[in-house]
């Protein structure tokens, strides 16, 4: 890693933590104007975010050897074609039986909040490198015991100079919820998030490269 990779890094996560620090509903912009328009509870994304985000990252549902996956992309500037170094990308996801749980026993699962809200243990985060490629390694998750919507799994994105957005959940092409109605709802916020699944090794193995701005409401002009 070079010097200004990790200061770009470091900055990354101050910037991560500063917005952390601002009171929830009283310092945002309001919806109208947010970059990405309204996003429910938004400072979870900052919940347990480490000082320093890698640009590889094992969920704790990785060791449970189930379902094993490992997503990986570059993600690009507005123009598509310019690698995005130093993103943060935060992503949450329910287990293998579609449940969001704590497990206080995991350093970075999220206890409920007052209104018994929690993104689970099964979460993490990651920074691009200097191609824009980052890689996740974890477990397909459920879906919800409802099954009103598709296996999934939610995603962040933190630019250093803007606030955080979410783009389209990741799901999976081979999910029978997978509908064609599903797919014509979709924002395709930073692209498609509709991954095509390939088993290696007994590891699914997805990619998504991500636009960032791409269908993003309020995206700063300057940016593309
Ligand atoms: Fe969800």
């Amino acid at each position: 890693m070079t010097v200004s990779t990790f200061t770009r890094i470091i900055c990354v996560c101050i910037l991560a933590y500063a917005c952390k620090s601002q009171p929830n509903s009283n310092n945002q912009a309001p919806n109208n104007s947010r970059v990405g328009g309204a996003f429910e509870n938004p400072e979870f994304t900052y919940t347990k975010i480490p000082k320093v985000c890698a640009t590889v990252d094992t969920s704790p549902g990785w060791k449970r050897n189930i379902n094993r996956l490992h997503l990986t992309g570059t993600i690009y500037q507005s123009d598509g074609v310019t690698p995005a170094q130093g993103v943060v990308l935060y992503y949450y996801q329910t287990n293998e039986e579609g449940h969001y749980l704590h497990k206080p026993d995991e350093p970075r699962s999220m206890p409920p909040n007052e209104n018994g809200q929690t993104h689970g243990y099964i979460r993490g985060w990651v920074v691009s490198d200097l191609n824009g490629r980052y890689d996740i390694y974890t477990i397909r998750p459920g879906v919800y015991p409802t099954r009103d919507a598709p296996a999934h799994i939610h995603a962040t994105i933190i630019e250093p100079t803007i606030n955080e957005y979410y783009i389209d959940d990741y799901v999976f092409d081979d999910d029978s919820l997978v509908t064609p109605s599903y797919v014509s709802k979709q924002e395709l916020r930073c692209g498609s998030g509709i991954l095509h699944l390939e088993k290696k090794d007994s590891v699914w193995e997805g990619k998504r490269n991500i636009v960032l701005g791409k269908n993003i409401p309020n995206y700063p002009s300057t940016k593309h």
